[in-house]
Protein backbone atom coordinates (compact mmCIF):
# COMPACT_ATOMS: atom_id res chain seq x y z
CA UNK A 1 0.00 0.00 0.00
CA UNK A 2 1.33 3.37 -0.84
CA UNK A 3 1.83 5.50 2.29
CA UNK A 4 1.34 9.14 2.50
CA UNK A 5 4.07 11.83 1.82
CA UNK A 6 3.72 13.66 5.00
CA UNK A 7 4.71 17.52 5.11
CA UNK A 8 5.73 19.44 7.69
CA UNK A 9 2.02 21.33 7.13
CA UNK A 10 0.60 18.01 8.03
CA UNK A 11 2.83 17.66 10.85
CA UNK A 12 2.05 21.38 11.94
CA UNK A 13 -1.49 20.75 12.25
CA UNK A 14 -1.66 17.24 13.73
CA UNK A 15 -3.36 17.99 17.66
CA UNK A 16 -0.94 15.40 19.41
CA UNK A 17 2.11 17.16 17.90
CA UNK A 18 0.94 20.38 19.34
CA UNK A 19 -0.19 19.24 22.75
CA UNK A 20 3.51 17.23 22.76
CA UNK A 21 5.38 20.62 21.99
CA UNK A 22 3.43 22.47 24.31
CA UNK A 23 3.81 19.67 27.68
CA UNK A 24 7.65 19.48 26.43
CA UNK A 25 7.90 23.43 26.63
CA UNK A 26 6.08 23.83 30.15
CA UNK A 27 8.09 21.06 31.16
CA UNK A 28 11.41 22.77 30.70
CA UNK A 29 9.55 25.80 32.16
CA UNK A 30 9.33 24.30 35.59
CA UNK A 31 12.75 23.32 35.45
CA UNK A 32 13.77 26.79 34.23
CA UNK A 33 15.21 25.85 31.00
CA UNK A 34 14.84 28.64 27.85
CA UNK A 35 12.08 28.33 25.57
CA UNK A 36 11.43 25.03 23.48
CA UNK A 37 7.71 25.94 22.43
CA UNK A 38 6.70 26.35 18.87
CA UNK A 39 8.68 29.20 18.09
CA UNK A 40 11.77 26.81 19.29
CA UNK A 41 10.32 23.91 16.70
CA UNK A 42 9.55 26.33 14.01
CA UNK A 43 12.92 27.68 13.75
CA UNK A 44 14.47 24.52 13.96
CA UNK A 45 12.28 23.01 11.44
CA UNK A 46 12.56 26.16 9.19
CA UNK A 47 16.32 26.40 9.21
CA UNK A 48 16.66 22.30 8.56
CA UNK A 49 15.18 22.60 5.57
CA UNK A 50 17.16 25.83 4.05
CA UNK A 51 20.80 24.46 5.16
CA UNK A 52 19.84 21.44 2.79
CA UNK A 53 17.43 23.37 -0.07
CA UNK A 54 20.22 25.88 0.03
CA UNK A 55 23.19 22.85 -0.56
CA UNK A 56 21.14 21.46 -2.92
CA UNK A 57 20.19 18.45 -1.87
CA UNK A 58 17.40 16.40 -2.78
CA UNK A 59 13.90 18.50 -1.82
CA UNK A 60 11.86 15.38 0.05
CA UNK A 61 15.10 14.49 2.36
CA UNK A 62 14.66 19.06 3.01
CA UNK A 63 11.10 18.08 3.57
CA UNK A 64 11.86 15.44 6.15
CA UNK A 65 14.47 17.17 7.71
CA UNK A 66 12.02 19.82 8.44
CA UNK A 67 9.73 17.87 10.08
CA UNK A 68 12.35 16.37 12.00
CA UNK A 69 12.80 19.83 13.03
CA UNK A 70 10.04 20.60 14.27
CA UNK A 71 9.68 17.85 16.56
CA UNK A 72 12.69 16.70 17.80
CA UNK A 73 12.43 18.18 20.83
CA UNK A 74 8.98 16.53 21.86
CA UNK A 75 10.86 13.79 24.52
CA UNK A 76 11.29 16.84 26.73
CA UNK A 77 7.89 16.01 28.38
CA UNK A 78 8.58 13.22 29.66
CA UNK A 79 11.98 14.20 30.66
CA UNK A 80 15.43 16.39 30.26
CA UNK A 81 17.31 13.58 30.31
CA UNK A 82 17.68 11.39 27.64
CA UNK A 83 14.63 13.38 25.82
CA UNK A 84 16.31 12.87 22.26
CA UNK A 85 15.55 8.76 22.87
CA UNK A 86 12.17 9.53 23.98
CA UNK A 87 11.38 12.18 21.23
CA UNK A 88 12.68 9.82 18.85
CA UNK A 89 10.54 6.89 20.14
CA UNK A 90 7.52 8.79 20.32
CA UNK A 91 8.06 9.99 16.55
CA UNK A 92 7.87 6.73 15.52
CA UNK A 93 4.44 6.33 17.33
CA UNK A 94 3.22 9.27 15.95
CA UNK A 95 4.48 9.08 12.25
CA UNK A 96 3.36 5.58 12.03
CA UNK A 97 -0.05 6.22 13.11
CA UNK A 98 -0.46 9.29 10.22
CA UNK A 99 0.62 7.20 7.97
CA UNK A 100 3.92 7.74 7.03
CA UNK A 101 6.37 5.23 4.78
CA UNK A 102 8.70 3.07 7.39
CA UNK A 103 11.66 4.08 5.64
CA UNK A 104 11.44 8.04 5.88
CA UNK A 105 10.10 7.48 9.63
CA UNK A 106 13.39 5.91 10.72
CA UNK A 107 15.30 8.27 9.06
CA UNK A 108 13.43 10.97 11.12
CA UNK A 109 13.67 8.81 14.49
CA UNK A 110 17.09 8.54 13.79
CA UNK A 111 17.76 12.37 13.19
CA UNK A 112 15.69 13.56 16.51
CA UNK A 113 17.36 10.06 18.30
CA UNK A 114 20.97 12.12 17.62
CA UNK A 115 20.47 15.69 17.18
CA UNK A 116 21.83 16.30 21.31
CA UNK A 117 25.50 17.19 21.52
CA UNK A 118 25.82 15.04 24.33
CA UNK A 119 25.76 11.70 22.63
CA UNK A 120 24.41 12.50 18.72
CA UNK A 121 26.10 11.68 15.63
CA UNK A 122 25.72 13.53 12.61
CA UNK A 123 24.76 10.22 10.70
CA UNK A 124 22.70 12.02 7.57
CA UNK A 125 22.06 14.86 6.00
CA UNK A 126 18.85 15.15 7.85
CA UNK A 127 20.79 14.55 11.14
CA UNK A 128 23.47 16.82 10.32
CA UNK A 129 20.85 19.66 9.28
CA UNK A 130 18.80 19.03 12.38
CA UNK A 131 21.58 19.11 14.83
CA UNK A 132 23.19 22.97 13.18
CA UNK A 133 19.70 24.06 12.87
CA UNK A 134 19.00 23.56 16.71
CA UNK A 135 22.14 25.10 17.86
CA UNK A 136 22.02 28.00 16.22
CA UNK A 137 18.96 28.41 17.63
CA UNK A 138 20.56 31.39 20.34
CA UNK A 139 18.44 34.53 21.10
CA UNK A 140 17.87 36.93 23.67
CA UNK A 141 13.49 35.66 22.75
CA UNK A 142 14.75 32.48 24.40
CA UNK A 143 14.79 33.58 27.57
CA UNK A 144 11.52 33.45 29.99
CA UNK A 145 12.72 36.21 32.13
CA UNK A 146 15.11 38.38 32.42
CA UNK A 147 15.37 38.22 35.88
CA UNK A 148 17.89 35.20 35.87
CA UNK A 149 20.50 36.89 33.35
CA UNK A 150 22.62 37.28 35.93
CA UNK A 151 22.22 33.76 38.07
CA UNK A 152 22.13 31.49 35.24
CA UNK A 153 24.89 31.26 32.82
CA UNK A 154 22.76 29.41 29.94
CA UNK A 155 20.02 32.53 30.18
CA UNK A 156 23.14 35.62 30.57
CA UNK A 157 24.39 34.31 27.41
CA UNK A 158 21.33 33.80 25.25
CA UNK A 159 20.22 36.92 26.49
CA UNK A 160 22.99 38.29 25.26
CA UNK A 161 22.56 37.09 21.66
CA UNK A 162 20.98 40.53 19.99
CA UNK A 163 20.69 38.75 17.04
CA UNK A 164 21.89 35.47 15.30
CA UNK A 165 22.20 34.39 11.85
CA UNK A 166 22.48 31.22 9.55
CA UNK A 167 24.29 31.64 6.29
CA UNK A 168 24.51 28.74 3.94
CA UNK A 169 27.80 29.54 0.81
CA UNK A 170 26.67 26.77 -1.36
CA UNK A 171 30.22 27.54 -3.81
CA UNK A 172 32.41 28.11 -1.02
CA UNK A 173 30.87 25.16 0.73
CA UNK A 174 30.41 27.35 4.57
CA UNK A 175 28.07 27.02 6.90
CA UNK A 176 27.87 30.05 9.11
CA UNK A 177 26.63 31.06 12.60
CA UNK A 178 27.01 35.03 12.84
CA UNK A 179 26.05 36.05 16.29
CA UNK A 180 25.72 39.78 17.66
CA UNK A 181 26.24 39.91 20.80
CA UNK A 182 25.96 42.72 23.71
CA UNK A 183 29.44 42.13 25.80
CA UNK A 184 27.86 44.37 28.59
CA UNK A 185 25.66 41.28 29.55
CA UNK A 186 27.82 38.17 28.76
CA UNK A 187 31.75 37.97 27.21
CA UNK A 188 32.45 36.07 24.46
CA UNK A 189 34.47 33.66 26.61
CA UNK A 190 31.01 33.24 28.75
CA UNK A 191 29.59 31.87 25.62
CA UNK A 192 32.72 29.53 24.47
CA UNK A 193 31.79 28.22 28.15
CA UNK A 194 28.47 27.43 27.45
CA UNK A 195 28.64 26.64 23.36
CA UNK A 196 31.65 24.88 23.17
CA UNK A 197 30.32 21.54 22.66
CA UNK A 198 27.20 22.77 20.75
CA UNK A 199 29.95 24.28 18.40
CA UNK A 200 32.03 21.21 17.88
CA UNK A 201 28.90 19.13 17.01
CA UNK A 202 27.87 22.04 14.42
CA UNK A 203 31.48 21.37 13.28
CA UNK A 204 31.22 17.44 12.51
CA UNK A 205 27.54 18.34 10.79
CA UNK A 206 29.12 20.45 8.53
CA UNK A 207 32.13 18.30 7.72
CA UNK A 208 29.12 15.81 6.76
CA UNK A 209 27.31 17.67 4.36
CA UNK A 210 31.22 18.37 3.16
CA UNK A 211 30.86 21.88 4.43
CA UNK A 212 33.17 23.97 6.92
CA UNK A 213 31.49 25.64 10.04
CA UNK A 214 32.13 28.82 10.64
CA UNK A 215 30.75 31.09 14.28
CA UNK A 216 31.55 35.10 13.86
CA UNK A 217 30.91 36.78 16.91
CA UNK A 218 30.47 40.88 16.51
CA UNK A 219 32.13 40.38 13.57
CA UNK A 220 35.17 38.34 14.12
CA UNK A 221 35.55 35.08 12.71
CA UNK A 222 36.31 32.69 16.03
CA UNK A 223 36.20 29.41 14.74
FE1 LIG B 1 16.89 18.94 22.30
FE1 LIG C 1 16.03 22.01 20.44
Amino acid sequence: MKKHMLTVSDIRKDDTVRQLIKHADSYLESIKFTKHGEVHASNVSWHAKDILLKLGFDNREAELAAISGYIHDVGNFINRQNHEITGATLAMKLLDKLGMDLKETLDIAQAIGNHDEKSGIPVSNITAAVIIADKCDVHRSRVRSKGTIHDDIHDRVNYAVKKASLKIFKKKKIIQLALEIDTAIAAVIDYFEIFLSRMVICKKAADFLGCKFELVINGNKLV
